[in-house]
């Protein structure tokens, strides 16, 4: 029989080794011809298969919403100031991204995880954020810093209109609500914010396309992938703020005194 030389490396997602690369599968020449678009070719990458064009563009209208927050958020600060203290594109960029974790942008897997928890034991609102408070752990998914029930975050209100019309089934945004009209019975600061929108609408995603099967859900939301999607997007307003501040011929940074409590 044949005998194979053992390898260390197992690649399942692309392969460059015929006449043309092929993502999942599928050449170059198609994703081309047939007008896909970066929905279509994160869903090949990531998730090894072809979404329905409602996936994929919701996929979109999460890349683009979370493109970019002005220059205030802490991603694109730490980008600004890099940039202004001369490094290059790449350090700048990563020097935004770096501060993406569970307070800013990375809190969607998370979200996803506890909301998926908290709807299939069948937990009311009431009970899952109490007793993530008795745990001492901040409900990821919700929370602002500018955002207030009075004054709602645009994205969140458009990423929950496409999907109301588009997706089968909004269960797991649908618990979202409910848990966001019980947080904001307790302070006005607690919506549901862009992460926890973006991961529960995902889990609906993922349970109402019938393309994944339960463990394969369940993989997804433990491994973690939906961070990745703020990753992505912010990648771009980053990479914007680094030529932005190139482009302004901006010096080197410097917080002023008045600004710090010097103190013991
Ligand atoms: N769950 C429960 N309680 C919360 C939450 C939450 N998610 N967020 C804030 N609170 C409570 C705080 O405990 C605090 O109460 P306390 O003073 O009695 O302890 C009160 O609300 C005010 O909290 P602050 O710390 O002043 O809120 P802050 O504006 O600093 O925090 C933040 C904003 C970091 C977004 C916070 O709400 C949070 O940690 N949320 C969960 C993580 C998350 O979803 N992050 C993504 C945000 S969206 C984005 O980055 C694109
Ligand atoms: C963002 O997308 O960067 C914002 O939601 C964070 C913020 O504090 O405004």
């Amino acid at each position: 029989g044949k005998v194979r030389a053992p390898t260390h490396i197992i690649s399942t997602i692309s392969d460059d080794r015929g006449e043309e690369p092929c993502y999942a599968g599928v050449p170059m020449s198609s994703i081309v011809e047939q007008g896909y678009g970066v929905g279509d070719v994160i869903s090949l990458l990531w998730f090894k298969r072809s979404l329905p064009r409602y996936c994929t563009h919701f996929i979109e209208i999460c890349i683009m919403l979370c493109a970019d927050h002005g220059p205030c958020v802490s991603g694109a600060h730490n980008t600004i100031v890099t940039a202004r203290a001369g490094k290059d594109l790449v350090s700048s960029l990563v020097s935004g991204l770096l501060t993406i974790g569970p307070r800013f942008g990375g809190a969607i897997d998370d979200a996803a995880r506890y909301f998926k928890d908290a709807y299939n034991r069948g937990l009311t609102p009431y009970e899952f954020v109490e007793g993530m408070k008795k745990k001492g752990i901040r409900v990821p998914g919700i929370g602002h810093r500018i955002k207030r029930g009075d004054n709602r975050d645009k994205r969140v209100e458009l990423l929950q209109r496409f999907a109301r019309t588009n997706f089968p089934s909004v269960k797991y945004m649908e618990y979202a609500v409910q848990v966001e009209t019980y947080t904001l019975s307790k302070a006005n600061n607690l919506v549901l914010n862009v992460d926890g929108a973006i991961g529960s609408l995902f889990l609906d995603l993922l349970a109402g396309s019938g393309m994944f099967t339960k463990q394969e859900i369940d993989e997804i939301v433990e491994i973690g992938y939906l961070n990745g999607l703020f990753v992505l997007a912010r990648s771009i307003g980053l990479i914007g703020h680094t030529f932005d501040q190139k482009r302004l011929k901006q010096p080197l940074y410097r917080h002023p005194w008045e600004d710090v409590l010097y103190t013991k």
